[in-house]
């Protein structure tokens, strides 16, 4: 896709991971964004097999024109924790993976989310971690100038009133804290797009269907996607139908009345015996004037869907 000034740029910051490569798809596919770079961060598995994952959906989706860059191999301080019961052996079971047609960027994730960030006008670049905080942390920490110039974070992870990996913490939040508490605090605009939000963007048949009825070699890669993590979210987390959460923070930067965030106070949680990488959010009054940060709580289900369908129909079968 061509760089053009009016779409919104974003970095893509993520561990596929089967929403992931969703994610990828629709940024990618979508007329109003640029997708500027993408960097793989330790999570769905290991460093290696994410970055893996991710230049396969490149192959897939004809996607030759974009740094591919991958980053951090393990939290700031804690062990690796990777998520092979819902995301399978390679991080992304289900298709076959095609091999790499690009080849990674040599610099570290980290710097090239630096470099990406100030390459381009303050105020125009937009950061989407799908993945743990890990490498954004860790690009707060050797460049703090990046919080006055980017845009605004839009991240998944979290919830206000719900986890999965825990009762009370969600995965990517759960998995690196610190860094999570780094990100949230670090005085830009962040915008959690979390659990009560992901879970209304559930594959149902419909939306199986709708991806199906596309055609191409792109939508029946998404189709094997949906297939297997729909098996693993109806095994392992007793969910009818699979909750499709990365591509929603997609979504809010496409269009935010499709995803709709509300102005709240949020904290992570680093210290919890029970609540570890919970994300507290004080809904007790109207949120102060200085408040930076929200939760996106709304989805409009339908008009989420047409987007990821659009950007599937205008990926098209790319000879990659
Ligand atoms: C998040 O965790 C990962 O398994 C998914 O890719 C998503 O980013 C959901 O909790
Ligand atoms: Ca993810």
């Amino acid at each position: 896709m061509q760089h053009n000034s009016t779409r919104e740029k974003i970095i893509l910051d993520c561990d596929p991971g089967h929403d992931d490569a969703i994610a990828i798809l629709l940024a990618h596919g979508s007329p109003v964004i640029d997708l500027l770079a993408v960097t793989t961060v330790v999570g769905n598995q290991t460093l290696e097999k994410v970055t893996r994952n991710a230049l396969a959906v490149a192959s897939v989706a004809g996607i030759t024109d974009v740094p591919f860059a991958a980053g951090a191999d393990r939290p700031l301080l804690r062990e690796v924790e990777i998520a092979p019961s819902i995301h399978g052996e390679s991080g992304m079971d289900g298709p076959e993976l095609p091999e790499p047609v690009i080849d990674l960027d040599p610099r570290h994730a980290v710097d090239v989310i630096i470099d990406t960030i100030m390459a381009h006008d303050p105020g125009t670049v937009t950061l989407v971690p799908t993945g743990g905080l890990t490498n954004i942390a860790l690009a707060v920490r050797k460049a703090p100038a990046i919080v006055e110039r980017v845009k605004r974070v839009v991240l998944m992870g979290g919830g206000v009133r719900v986890g999965n990996w825990s009762p009370m913490a969600e995965f990517n939040i759960v998995i690196d804290p610190e860094a999570a508490d780094i990100v949230f605090s670090a005085g830009w605009d962040v915008t959690m797009v979390g659990l009560d939000l992901t879970h209304q963007a559930l594959a149902t048949e419909d939306v199986v269907q709708r991806v199906d009825d596309v055609g191409t070699v792109p939508a029946r890669f998404v189709g094997e996607l949906l297939e297997f993590f729909g098996h693993t979210y109806r095994e392992v987390q007793g969910f009818a139908h699979p909750p499709v959460h990365d591509p929603c923070a997609v979504a809010h930067v496409i269009d935010p009345t499709i995803v709709r965030a509300t102005r709240m106070p949020i904290v992570v949680e680093t210290t919890g015996t029970h609540t570890l990488g919970m994300t507290v959010a004080d809904l007790r009054t109207e949120a102060p004037a200085d408040c930076r940060t929200s939760a996106a709580l709304e989805l409009d289900r339908e008009r989420f869907w047409d987007v990821i369908v659009d950007a599937l129909e205008r990926i098209g079968n790319p000879k990659a």
